[in-house]
């Protein structure tokens, strides 16, 4: 492994925050350290509380939250799924899994979320569910999403995995859909390395996502002295993370106040420093409509052309900086085109997919640091 330099600059990177390895002895002299245990509860409570929803169940991943909440809705193959073309293979896989056919819809070139205007026109009486993506943790239109789904009858899952602790018109993302699903991945905000979440708005679903969680049996009663033996009684899978990585997890989560000001404090200097080049290179920033109080999860920027996009990741990675790019149009690739995705399909998401490029953006990003990648930006001209 070729070293890396020692002013390196990286995208992400994992850093304890707060009491996370205290945490993790506590958990292990618990003597429990599987799943939901003394940790995991305190997440499941912390998340209920803050985002005010019924019920948080952590998962050991945001594509098994997504997998359960397709299980949940009974998705069946030849049903339709909404989809944004630009995101994360998950939101879309958990769904196919199920024997699902995903409808890919374009995304606003302003935010990069799901055009809501395009959603309409998608549905049809085999559409099951919409999964709206709050990218960049920037809110969705969702007053304008859930009252299309209400009047068609489909259920809305929130892909919220960049969108922790956000809000749109006041009200938590992840609090809209019949359920919608966290990531505490390690690029997040908060993290445990792999993680997840899902959670549960609608409340006739809590009992039986507790059953697909635990294998498919009723466990979970069984621990809550309601049933006096546990069974298999459903499908279902090993979807709970150790107390171990609960532990991590609250660690992190209850450093939230200071995470989220630091990650706010680092957007700001970038999004000020960086606009009067951007205006005069046509460079797009970040758009965060007055409504949206953004979770900070990223610092985006979209260049002019692929070649520009490319050119700057090189000339920043000369200056020992990584920046990166992501999201490949769902309909163009291999499994897209298997469900007839074609080149034309989602031109917003074709188009930025070339031309979004993501810059170092972390819990300990220093403002040296920062500003170096700043300074490093504005002498790319073109
Ligand atoms: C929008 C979106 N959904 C889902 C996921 C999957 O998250 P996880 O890695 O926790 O499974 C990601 C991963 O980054 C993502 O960006």
């Amino acid at each position: 492994m070729s070293e890396k330099k020692a002013d390196f600059i990286d995208f992400n990177r994992p850093v304890i925050v707060g009491k996370e390895m205290q945490y993790i002895a506590d958990a292990v002299a618990t003597g429990k350290i599987s799943g939901d245990g003394v940790y995991t509860k305190k997440v499941h409570a912390l998340l209920e509380h803050q985002l005010d929803v019924p019920r948080a169940l952590l998962t050991t991943s945001c594509t098994h939250a997504l997998e359960m909440s397709a299980i949940l809705l009974d998705i069946q193959p030849g049903d339709e799924v909404i989809i944004p073309d630009f995101t994360f293979v998950s939101t879309v896989n958990a769904f196919v899994l199920r024997g699902a056919k995903p409808v890919f819809i374009d995304v606003r070139p302003d935010t990069l979320n799901l055009d809501e205007t395009r959603l309409e026109d998608l549905i049809t009486p085999k559409t099951k569910a919409i999964v709206p993506v709050h990218y960049a943790g920037v809110g969705c239109e969702m007053d304008t999403i859930m009252e299309i789904a209400r009047r068609h009858n489909v259920a809305v899952v929130e892909d919220n995995a960049h969108g922790l602790f956000a809000k749109y018109r006041e009200k938590n993302l992840g609090s809209f859909g019949a359920m919608a699903t966290q990531s505490f991945h390690e690029t997040k905000n908060f993290s445990s390395g792999e993680g997840g979440a899902l959670l549960i708005n609608e409340p006739r679903y809590i009992e039986r996502a507790e059953i697909i969680r635990e294998k498919g049996t009723n466990r979970s009663r069984f621990f809550r002295g309601q049933v006096d033996k546990y069974t298999w009684v459903d499908i279902g899978s090993s979807y709970l993370p150790s107390d171990i990585l609960a532990a991590y997890l609250y660690g992190q989560l209850e450093q939230r106040e200071k995470i989220q000001s630091h990650r706010q404090h680092l957007w700001e200097r970038y999004n000020s420093d960086l606009k009067d080049w951007a205006y005069a290179h046509e460079v797009q920033m970040p758009f965060v409509p007055a409504h949206a109080e953004q979770a900070y999860h990223m610092f985006y920027m979209l260049l002019p052309t692929l070649e520009l996009r490319q050119g700057l990741i090189a000339h920043l990675r000369e200056r020992n900086i990584q920046a990166v790019f992501h999201y490949l149009p769902l309909n163009l690739s291999d499994m897209g085109r298997s469900f007839g995705g074609q080149p034309g399909g989602c031109p917003v998401t074709e188009r930025i997919s070339d031309q979004l490029v993501r810059l170092p953006f972390h819990n300990v990003l220093s403002d040296s640091d920062q500003d170096r990648v700043i300074e490093s930006i504005l002498e790319f001209d073109f």
